[in-house]
């Protein structure tokens, strides 16, 4: 069964909460609950990883490398500066889908650049939690070949 990790960067644990009208009102667990029904659908396994330390995601990136096929990632803020992120991804050559619940190029100008976007296999912007599930679909698709 192929495996997918799933990271959420910063400040994501608060979604729910967190400026509902550029994130929405649904919590991670309640976005990861949507993607693990969709993963026993696809029959594939999805591993969820949050944090809010950058040099924490490398290093899940890397842990993971031998052991899945693919990552989703929204990187919060640090979609915008991370070149160790963005090397990271290039590094362990996964493919790789950039998400983004809110349309990030519509919103502030520093927003409106990602560091990750040259190094991911797609991006999905301005979709809500919905973006994850495509991402998802997606991404198995294509490690599938079909
Ligand atoms: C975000 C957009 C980023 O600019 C922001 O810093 C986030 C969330 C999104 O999902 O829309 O934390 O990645």
């Amino acid at each position: 069964m192929e495996r997918i990790l799933i990271i959420n960067g910063p400040n994501l644990n608060l979604l729910g909460e967190r400026d509902p009208a550029h994130y929405g009102s649904k919590t991670l667990d309640e976005i990861n609950k949507g993607l693990l029904i969709l993963a026993f659908e696809l029959e594939v396994e999805v591993v969820f990883y949050q944090s809010n330390h950058e040099g924490d995601i490398i290093d899940m990136i890397h842990e993971e490398r031998k052991a899945c096929q693919g990552i989703i990632i929204n990187p919060g803020a640090l979609t915008h500066y991370s070149y160790s992120i963005r090397d990271a991804l290039e590094a362990v050559a996964l493919p790789a889908f950039e998400v983004h619940l809110s349309d990030i190029s519509s919103r502030e100008e520093w927003r409106r650049e990602s560091v990750i976007s040259p190094v991911a296999w797609k991006t999905i912007s301005g979709q809500g939690p919905e973006g994850y599930l495509e991402a998802l679909r997606d991404l198995v698709a294509h490690i599938r070949g079909s």
